[in-house]
């Protein structure tokens, strides 16, 4: 994948690989703290789904990620698609598990360049939807990618209350792949 910046140390987004893991886990770590995955599902999330992995690296330095599944299931209530239980690359939609961008590094754009690339890594695959869960605070970022608010979910993931978003990708023109302006 190509580079994105002048005048700094090149960004790339690519597949992560395994040699990711450690840089991944610290800055999952710094994102979420305690809620955060494991090393072990973020090892099992490399391993299984590379294509749905994708990490931010400027100057060799992995600064951010986002990770992901693949189901045919709709709904995200459940605490299993986190340990890949449901996981199947040719589910026809793509669940993201983390977006996370190391503290330091954040609000230079490196959370919109893995989101532009995320979204067309799954229109390539041909995925109908991406869905995902996060904070009410969030809603509003995800709308700027034409994410869809389905409402609050069931999700009681870390004692918190979760909304549920959802990007159809089929029939709507590629609008969620730029970066807002
Ligand atoms: C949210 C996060 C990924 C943003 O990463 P980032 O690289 O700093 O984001 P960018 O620099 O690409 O910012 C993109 C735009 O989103 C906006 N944005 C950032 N966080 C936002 C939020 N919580 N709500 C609404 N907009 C937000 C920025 O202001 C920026 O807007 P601009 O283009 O008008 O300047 C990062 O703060 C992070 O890792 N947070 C902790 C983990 C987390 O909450 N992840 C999301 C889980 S659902």
């Amino acid at each position: 994948m190509t580079p994105r910046r002048t005048g700094m140390p090149a960004v790339t987004i690519r597949r992560a690989l395994p040699g990711d893991l450690d840089r991944c886990c610290a800055i999952e770590s710094a994102c979420y703290g305690p809620e955060g995955a494991t090393r072990e599902r973020i090892e099992m999330r490399i391993h299984r789904y590379p294509e749905g992995f994708l990490v931010a690296a400027q100057g060799g330095l992995i600064v951010g990620f986002i990770n992901s599944c693949a189901t045919r299931r709709d709904e995200l209530s459940g605490e299993e698609l986190k340990d890949m239980v449901g996981h199947e690359t040719d589910g026809e939609n793509m669940v993201v598990f983390s977006l996370a961008v190391d503290p330091p590094c954040r609000g230079l754009g490196y959370s919109t360049m893995l989101m532009r690339e995320f979204i067309g890594t799954a229109r390539r695959l041909g995925k109908s939807a991406i869905l995902l869960l996060c904070r009410q605070g969030m809603v509003a970022y995800y709308r700027r990618y034409g994410f869809l608010h389905r409402g609050a979910s069931g999700s009681t993931h870390g004692g918190l209350r979760w909304q549920e978003m959802r990007l159809p990708l089929l029939d709507t023109p590629p609008r969620g792949d730029r970066a807002p302006s």
